[in-house]
């Protein structure tokens, strides 16, 4: 097979940027380059404050950052360079046309393949690293063989990402699985050996599994379906644990040591928030539909529509809580993040829960230790100054989580920041600069009950039914 010595990465997002970098620190010899149109992004990558917070990334790209990993927004010229091509660009749902609502997006996955094809002067191999539905690979096959000059050749790779935001740097360095999907001919296989290599200079080879393209596609919808279908399952579980004084963590516990289930990822909590999730499933659903499964579809949907059930359900808890009343009353939101350690907010609970408290006339307080403040307001607003003037009558964004307590009637915790727990958090004084009766709701059940209630606070879990706390 032949050896890679220039790496090109087009799309310097969640994805491309970590994963590169840890490429590029795991093997000096290659040159690796990542780029994306989007101008500030690239500017960022370049400077002290990189675009995106996960723990571990700055020291990461700090070994290799104008070494051997360079980020710009030259693309043609890395294409040009590079033997091997991540595709790692974005795939969100389709907001109009066919499948709106649900199918992916390949409007960006397309584009980067044209530029590929009308660039490329020398052989390369091209990777899938985004999410994409199913037989994609063949598309991308077919523009690129119709566009492409004369004598050259293109292998194309499914390698889809497994890395989770906020553990991204953890994960890429110590995979569960690399998976390799390459097409069943000679150049197939060397081409799947070329990027086996790369990542064999850190990843041990029995952890980098290969197979056919489709599968390693498919593979990566069903892995986030069946995360995302855990999640919602525990959710369920929390709706009745609720209603019959049943601890969710309990039972997530006692479940958990059924090893044929397993301990991990059966958190209850307010909602799975994150880009990829629902966006996948979605996908999926699309996808069986177009195979005419309606039945197949219909599993899979109910896994996001539990996760919307589950977010209005903690919103209707907070307003009966309240006495049914919020207007004049202010909330303060602790978290705005979809997860702890990552200022990512795609999809994050908090936005509806936010949203659906400025609907019911609260004055909302937030407070997040990693999300920007005009991401908040972009996430609220979407941009349109109509909404805005709306938004900013009712939603104020805090410095710390005493500042937001301030003046409130309850607390929401929707991420679960460690910085919220009240191992780190003097709940004693945020008691007392709220008004009485002070309300906590816990929508990631991080709190110790004992502790809460002792300070006088009248204390929700999400999971936890309501046997000796207040209903
Ligand atoms: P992102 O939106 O953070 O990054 C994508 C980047 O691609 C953007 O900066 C955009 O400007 C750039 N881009 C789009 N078209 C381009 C073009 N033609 N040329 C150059 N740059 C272009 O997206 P993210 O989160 O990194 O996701 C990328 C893919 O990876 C998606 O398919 C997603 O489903 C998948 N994925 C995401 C994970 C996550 O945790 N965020 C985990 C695993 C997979």
């Amino acid at each position: 097979h032949r050896k890679v010595n220039s790496i090109c990465c087009i799309g310097a997002g969640y994805v491309g940027g970590p994963t590169c970098a840890v490429i590029a620190a795991a093997n000096p010899h290659i040159n690796v380059q990542i780029v994306d149109v989007n101008q500030s992004r690239i500017d960022a990558w370049n400077s002290d404050v990189l675009p995106i917070y996960e723990p571990g990334l700055a020291e990461t790209v700090a070994k290799s950052r104008n070494r051997n990993l360079f980020f710009s927004t030259n693309v043609s010229q890395a294409i040009e360079e590079a033997d091997l091509i991540f595709v790692s660009v974005n795939t969100p749902t389709k907001k109009s046309g066919m499948g709106r609502g649900f199918a992916a997006d390949l409007g960006y996955v397309e584009a980067a393949t044209r530029q590929i094809a009308k660039i490329a002067k020398s052989d390369k191999i091209v990777v899938e690293k985004s999410t994409v539905p199913c037989r994609t690979a063949q598309s991308i096959r077919l523009i690129l063989e119709a566009n492409s000059r004369s004598g050259v050749h293109f292998d194309i790779l499914s390698n889809p990402e497994f890395l989770a935001e906020g553990t991204a740097i953890q994960d890429l360095m110590h995979p569960d699985r690399v998976l390799i999907g390459s097409q069943d001919t000679v150049a197939g296989f060397s081409a799947c050996a070329s990027l086996a290599e790369v990542y064999s200079a850190w990843v041990p080879r029995d952890k980098i599994i290969t197979m056919n393209v489709w599968s390693s596609e498919l593979s990566k919808l069903a892995a986030n379906a069946m995360l995302a279908q855990r999640i919602s399952s525990i959710n369920a579980l929390s709706a009745i644990c609720e209603a019959t004084g049943a601890d969710v963590d309990e039972v997530a516990h006692a479940v958990g040591l059924d090893s044929r289930i397993g301990p991990k990822f059966l958190k209850s909590s307010v909602g799975f928030g994150g880009s990829c999730f629902r966006k996948d499933i979605l996908n999926l659903v699309y996808l069986s539909e177009s195979l005419n499964l309606p039945e197949v579809a219909a599993y899979w949907r109910q896994v996001v529509e539990m996760n919307e059930y589950q977010k209005f359900r903690f919103a209707r808890k907070v307003l009966h809580s309240l006495f049914d009343t919020m207007s004049n009353k202010r909330i303060a939101v602790f978290g705005f993040a979809f997860k702890k350690d990552t200022g990512d907010t795609r999809e994050s609970a908090a936005i509806t829960l936010v949203q659906s408290f400025a609907e019911e006339m609260a004055s909302v307080a937030i407070y997040d230790p990693k999300v920007e403040e005009r991401q908040v307001w972009l996430e609220l607003t979407s941009n349109d100054t109509d909404i805005e003037a709306k938004v900013k009558e009712r939603v104020t964004i805090c410095n710390s989580a005493l500042e937001a307590a301030g003046g409130a009637d309850a607390i929401v915790i929707a991420t679960e920041w460690d910085e919220f727990k009240d191992t780190n958090l003097n709940y004693a004084d945020v008691y007392r600069v709220m008004n009485k009766p002070a309300f906590i709701f816990d929508g990631r059940s991080i709190l110790n009950a004992g502790v809460i209630t002792d300070i006088g606070f009248k204390l929700h879990t999400i999971g936890k039914g309501t046997e000796g706390r207040f209903e």
